[in-house]
């Protein structure tokens, strides 16, 4: 027998296909509570999207430690070789509105929550191991060349080009962006990282920098701009169903974790500042150290409870994780969880997507939605300090390691110098090769062609500091497919009957 269907308030329902009216041709009655119910539910169906990786896809999994890493960190998930912790993963592109179309060009998050049994760690990355600024004063002004235009309601190339230019640091992640890699084919084909410098601490109070890389196990698979175009004209979302088909069918995707460690006094000894968010540390100076291996393996039962109502935020470490000086990660230590309390509410930490798997006992208290319960585990005890033995109290065994700083505190603007400029003329000239390079020029000049003469000569003049063969190529490129948006409407099209 099925189940009885009821209403919100668990009585039976009678009917949920006719409402009740005065007559067969109506009008209905205000005293059909359900049908006012139902219309008021659907209206409340959204919540604001993300400001910005509003478009995403997420999966289930866990994550296992192949190799032993504790003389840098305390943390509990990687206490043993063998240990696992569940994780909940989101991949998302960072333009797009949430119905954006998945595989356009674009940096891609990559968040994980790891449940571990001392709070949840939030990875909230990148597919790519650097950032375009590096100052977070600039944020707001970057996301918006990267949204609509207020006039126009379209994307603005000129305002992308136009604030690079004056941002010559983000060539480095432009270039990124512009290559292979700005379209992967799919979440499974791309690697993640953490892309900031943050810290571990050890058992012994030491700290060492990190940097955390997830590689994929599938290997790298990217769309040039012709098949992704295609791709979007058949499908908007590839990524969704390539992700969800994949772990539906026991395709697991899988990645390696990595970290590259620096003691914490050689922060002064690399010829680039460590904690600056443009730039990668060497491989061949700080060499990948294996850690473990992630696996997704489950998807949700329902997207909006588990990834819609997923809050990632950097502010989420347990003990032996910790920050480091980089001024972006400490803006975006105060941003997230304020993004979480404007999108999902006072008590997002309590929906079961960031729920932790450990014991939660904190003295905030009411608000809309509080629907747990008396987190001190003592009724009494709602203040602290208080009498009560049984209340939770404060460990300052858990308390890190002292940050040293030696600082005035004041503007320091950093000044675009050829430091800046020697990691992305590496990848260019050295990393990519001859065809790569191609692409790599006409990506460009295909996400540059419709700017004005003065932007592009100002983007030409950055590239320039790159490789002149870099502002060459792409100069070319550019007089070679002209304005690609100027293709002409031929003919009308009608769309109404006569
Ligand atoms: C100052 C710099 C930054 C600020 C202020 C900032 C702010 C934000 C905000 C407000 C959100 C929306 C959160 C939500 O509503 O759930 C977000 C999402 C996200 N950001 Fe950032 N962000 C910054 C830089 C970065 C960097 C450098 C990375 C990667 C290394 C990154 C990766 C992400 C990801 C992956 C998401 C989506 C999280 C999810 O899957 O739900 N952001 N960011």
């Amino acid at each position: 027998m099925s189940k009885r269907l009821t209403t919100t308030a668990g009585a039976p329902m009678p009917s949920n296909d006719t409402s009740k009216t005065a007559g067969p041709r109506g009008p209905v009655l205000l005293e059909d509570y359900q049908l006012i119910e139902k219309l008021a539910h659907q209206n409340r169906e959204r919540i604001p999207e993300r400001v910005v990786h509003a478009k995403g896809w997420g999966a289930l999994g866990t994550f296992t430690v192949t190799h032993d890493i504790t003389k840098y960190t305390r943390a509990k998930l990687f206490s043993e070789v063998g240990k696992k912790t569940e994780v909940l993963s989101r991949w998302s592109t960072v333009a797009g509105e949430q119905g954006a179309a998945d595989a356009e060009r674009d940096v891609r998050g990559f968040s994980l929550k790891f449940y571990t049994e001392e709070g949840n760690w939030d990875m909230v990355g990148n597919n790519t191991p650097i950032f375009f600024v590096r100052d977070p004063l600039k944020f707001p002004d970057f996301i918006r060349t990267q949204k609509r235009h207020p006039k126009t309601n379209l994307r603005s190339p000129e305002a992308m080009f136009d604030f690079w230019a004056a941002q010559p640091e983000s060539v480095h992640q432009v270039t990124i962006l512009m290559s292979d890699r700005g379209i992967p084919t799919n979440p499974m084909h791309m690697n993640g990282y953490g892309s900031h410098t943050y810290s571990f601490w050890n058992n012994d109070g030491e700290r060492f920098w990190v940097k955390f890389h997830f590689k994929t196990q599938q290997g790298h698979k990217h769309y040039t701009n012709d098949e992704a175009e295609k791709l979007i004209g058949s499908t908007r979302e590839s990524y969704q169903e390539d992700l969800f088909n994949a772990i539906d069918e026991g395709k697991f995707p899988k990645w390696t974790m990595f970290i590259q460690v620096m003691p914490e006094a050689d922060a002064d000894r690399p010829d680039f500042n460590p904690f600056d968010l443009t730039k990668v540390w060497p491989h061949s100076d700080y060499p990948l150290i294996e850690v473990g291996e992630l696996e997704m393996n489950k998807n949700p039962d329902n997207y909006f409870q588990w990834i819609e109502n997923a809050a990632y935020s950097p502010s989420n470490k347990v003990p032996g994780i910790g920050y480091s000086p980089d001024k972006m990660l400490q803006a975006r230590v105060f941003s997230y969880a304020d993004a979480h309390r404007y999108r999902l509410g006072t008590h997002y930490e309590a929906l079961p997507p960031n729920a932790p798997k450990s014991a939660v006992h904190h003295y905030h208290k009411d608000g809309s939605m509080r629907f747990f319960q008396n987190d001190t585990g003592n009724p009494d005890a709602y203040y602290e300090p208080n009498q009560y033995s049984d209340a939770p109290v404060a460990d300052m065994s858990f308390e890190e390691p002292p940050l040293r700083i030696d600082a005035d505190a004041f503007r320091h603007e950093q000044e675009v110098t050829d430091v800046d400029f020697v990691q992305p003329r590496a990848l260019y000239a050295e990393v990519l090769n001859d065809e790569q390079r191609h692409r790599l020029h006409h990506n460009m000049a295909a996400a540059m062609g419709p700017c004005s003469q003065p932007v592009k000569e100002r983007w030409y003049a950055v590239l320039e500091r790159v490789h002149p063969d870099y502002a060459a190529g792409v100069r070319k490129a550019v007089e070679e497919e002209g304005d690609v948006n100027a293709v002409p409407v031929t003919e009308d099209t009608p769309v109404h009957a006569k």
